[in-house]
């Protein structure tokens, strides 16, 4: 089987590398890919939101099955127009129609969803620009702190906590009427705040049936101790120690099972990956956020604990073929520390040679913003994420230190990576 990835990313690589090693692949492309992927399959340079450029590369490499990694291309579309395309018949695709990825697209869509579907989550209201005296009024009605979120895509910067009641009313301002996020923040969602410990949980589903994959938690803030501002993702470990058995169930019968029955009860075509953003609290389970692909640098936790074939399931999600279960997972925890440019997540500088040196080959250094410089052939920097470093281990502390360990032999001009992962979880009891 020839097979089409789209994305460029850590978890792009790391997906990259698990279908490489599958006994059904003839061919895997990459589009647009980075120097991790090169190595695994043949990188294609084209524009992903481009679904002309998308379908005649299908064509051209005779792709049979196509995984749609970032949310951008699902959001806008690709999905339903290939596979209304008459030059794309028998194409098989991993990710939903724009329909679907609006759980991730419109964070009104996704809190109507829920709330038809009783799934545990935030009380919140939306608001247009129109309503902003409503939407001040309606923040009397809850306690501090405030948390207002533009309700379409905004690279990950969307959702600000406000605890002052004038901050709220100044990002509310900003959102909007003064279109801080442009069309994305046009309507916003104001929710109530929930204390608690997050971690994320992933099914792939053909919208009938679920495969539950490995859970994970990222590490969101770009300083140690959970300070400063929020960025992609610095880091991530799998399993979660709190995520014991009894709270797995409650996440699967309050919160998975309810999603994909809501979208079948719904009529919603959805084949691909779903990302719950959850919080524990007290021991009970809500969701935060829903995404409709894979989480970076999840993916690069999630991935190498799966002990099975990927190809398979990818290929019986996109027939509508999955059958309801768990994926077999590696017992080992898998960590990732995620190494950065000085400056991220604000400005930083690009271009900076990466050396890597004495790196075993069960090293698993994934790449997310790297590139060969186009006349030396030098790895460079090119992105704020520079590269996602994952090691196993046989718990938390041992899995970051092997990882740390890698770290070690990688630099770069102004690397930086947080060296406190996983030591939050030395202190959390699991009921
Ligand atoms: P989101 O983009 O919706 O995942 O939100 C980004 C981050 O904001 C989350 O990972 C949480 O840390 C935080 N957050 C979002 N919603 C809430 C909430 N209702 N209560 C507390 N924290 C929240
Ligand atoms: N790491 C969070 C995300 O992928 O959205």
């Amino acid at each position: 089987m020839n097979v089409l990835l789209l994305g460029s990313g850590g978890r792009e690589n790391a997906l990259a590398w698990k279908i490489a090693q599958s006994p059904l692949l003839d061919r895997l492309y990459i589009a647009p890919g980075n120097p991790g992927t090169a190595s695994l399959g043949k990188n294609l340079s084209l524009n992903i939101v481009d679904f002309g450029q998308v379908e005649a590369a299908v064509i051209a490499y005779q792709i049979e099955l196509l995984v749609i990694g970032p949310e951008a291309p699902l959001v806008a579309g690709l999905t339903d127009y290939l596979k209304h395309s008459e030059k794309t018949p028998d194409l098989l695709i991993v990710g939903p129609g724009a329909i679907g990825a609006q759980l991730e697209g419109s964070k009104d869509f996704a809190k109507s969803f829920m709330m038809r579907h009783q799934i545990p989550t935030a009380a919140y209201q939306s608001f247009y620009a129109n309503q902003f005296a409503e939407a001040v009024n309606f923040l009397d009605t809850l306690n501090p702190p405030y948390v207002i979120k533009a309700d379409g895509l905004a690279a990950g910067k969307g959702v600000v906590i406000c605890i002052e009641k004038q901050e709220a009313i100044n990002t509310l301002d900003d959102m909007l009427l003064k279109g801080r996020f442009g069309k994305a923040s046009g309507k916003v969602v104001i929710e109530e705040f929930l204390n608690g410990i997050e971690l994320s949980v992933f099914v792939l589903t053909d919208g009938k049936q679920f495969c539950l994959l490995p859970e994970a938690k990222d590490y969101k803030r770009i300083g140690e101790g959970d300070k400063g501002p929020n960025t992609g993702g610095m880091g991530a470990i799998s399993p979660v120690p709190f995520a014991n058995e009894s709270f797995l169930k409650k996440v699967i019968s309050r919160i998975i099972e309810p999603t994909i029955n809501g979208l079948a009860v719904e009529n919603i075509d959805y084949k691909g990956f779903i990302f719950f953003g959850l919080i524990n609290v007290d021991n009970n389970p809500m969701v935060i956020e829903y995404n409709a692909r894979m989480g970076d640098p999840e993916t690069e936790v999630v991935i190498p604990r799966i002990a099975e074939d990927i190809l398979p399931l990818l290929i019986e999600t996109a027939k509508g073929e999955l059958k309801t279960g768990k994926v077999m997972t590696d017992s080992r925890y898998a960590a990732t520390v995620m190494m950065v440019s000085a400056g991220y997540p604000g400005d930083y500088i690009k271009g900076n040679p990466i050396t890597i040196k004495g790196i075993d080959t069960t090293d698993l250094v994934f790449h997310a913003g790297s590139a060969l410089h186009p006349a030396t052939g030098q790895l460079v920097t090119t992105g704020g994420r520079v590269l996602a470093v994952t090691a196993y281990g046989m718990n938390v502390e041992d899995a970051f230190h092997k990882a740390y360990q890698t770290v070690r032999n990688i630099s770069f001009e102004g690397a930086y990576y947080r060296r406190d992962l996983g030591k939050d979880l030395a202190n959390i009891s699991v009921d």
